[in-house]
């Protein structure tokens, strides 16, 4: 029982040092609006490139790169394992090098990206979207929608 108790304490401590985290990145990110949370470990690459809004909660797991830039507005969650990639690599040359074409990823405002997504870079998403759990998101999405699906489509407007 005692045991159970320690663990328990150590399990709670563990996410109050992930809002450490979360100060950390906020200050590393090219911009940081206000109550900027991290649920979790996250993996976040090249914060130099974010940008985020207010309000914005990313949970365990997810995997944020930067490279090409990333803009998310406000009131935006990013759920457990969902992946934002702003590189990929140019096909056009893929048999000579590996070379990297970095695009711009935007998320506009009030935005919940399901579990397990994946956006793609270059793809912009509208305000009042939801992308369900484990959408790939290959080509925008325009605003008021709910998109599923790999790759993800319109499911219906809201
Ligand atoms: C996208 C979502 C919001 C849609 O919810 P909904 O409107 O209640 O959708 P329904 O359950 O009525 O399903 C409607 C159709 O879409 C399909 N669908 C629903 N979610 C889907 C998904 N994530 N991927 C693929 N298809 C999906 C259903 O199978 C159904 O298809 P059908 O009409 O052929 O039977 C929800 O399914 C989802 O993915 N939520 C995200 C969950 C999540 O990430 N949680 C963690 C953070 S809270």
């Amino acid at each position: 029982m005692i045991v159970k108790k320690i663990f328990l304490i150590i399990h709670i401590l563990a996410y109050k040092i992930v809002r450490i985290k979360a100060f950390y990145y906020s200050k590393l990110f090219k911009r940081c609006g206000k109550n900027f949370y991290l649920w979790g470990n996250c993996y976040i690459k090249n914060p130099q490139k974010i940008e985020i809004g207010n309000n914005v909660s990313i949970n365990d797991g997810a995997y944020l790169n930067g490279l090409g830039g990333i803009e998310i507005g406000n009131n935006v969650s990013i759920s457990a394992l969902a992946k934002i990639v702003s590189t990929s690599l140019d096909i056009k040359v893929f048999k000579i090098e590996k070379l990297h074409i970095n695009k711009k990823i935007t998320i506009g405002n009030n935005v919940q990206i399901g579990v397990g997504a994946i956006i793609l870079s270059g793809m912009t998403i509208g305000d009042n979207v939801i992308v369900g759990a484990g959408a790939v998101v290959t080509k925008d999405i325009n605003s008021n929608s709910i998109a599923v699906g790999n790759p993800a489509k319109v499911l219906r407007k809201i």
